[in-house]
């Protein structure tokens, strides 16, 4: 998969000049859709909602929340399912800006600072081990220092 997107990123970037940063760019997008799909959903649903019967939250009350602080980008990187998935780090920052985009609201999707592999690599090589303390103390320090979720 590395390799052909890789492949077809660099065909984009050699077949259409100008426009190939953009071409480069949907390339990326559908591959982190794919991933999403493969590697995610199973869980967290096509739509992000989650089950409440396998304690899994939703993500579009989340993501778009965490993002905005320090600790939240760290948390979403950090936790088993992102930091434990087959994805390498290029493919999981890019799966984790896909849902942001797809997930966050409006206001938070145009103006986040996209996830790059590195920051991916330095969050995951610190796994969470008690992650539903760690979610429940950030959503504690979200609501205490008023950060609304912008809309
Ligand atoms: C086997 C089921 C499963 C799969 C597959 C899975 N997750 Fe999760 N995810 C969970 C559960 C359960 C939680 C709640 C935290 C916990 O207990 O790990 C969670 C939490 C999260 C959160 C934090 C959301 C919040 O509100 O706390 C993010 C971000 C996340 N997952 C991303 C991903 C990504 C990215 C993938 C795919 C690469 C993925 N997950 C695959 C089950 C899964």
């Amino acid at each position: 998969m590395r390799t052909i997107a890789a492949s077809a990123a660099s065909f984009a970037v050699l077949a259409f000049g100008a426009a190939a940063e953009s071409v480069a760019e949907s390339v990326v997008q559908s591959v982190a859709q794919i991933d999403y799909m493969l590697e995610c959903q199973g869980c967290h649903l096509p739509d992000g909602s989650g089950s409440s019967q396998g304690s899994v939250p939703s993500l579009l009350d989340s993501v778009g929340r965490f993002v905005t602080v320090p600790a939240g980008r760290s948390f979403l990187v950090r936790v088993p399912g992102s930091a434990q998935s087959a994805l390498d780090d290029t493919r999981l920052a890019a799966v984790l800006n896909w849902m942001i985009r797809k997930f966050g609201p409006a206001q938070v999707a145009a103006t986040f600072e996209p996830y790059t592999a590195e920051e991916v690599a330095q969050h995951r090589s610190h796994p969470l081990t008690h992650v539903a303390r760690v979610r429940s103390e950030l959503l504690r320090q979200l609501e205490e220092s008023a950060q609304t979720l912008p809309r």
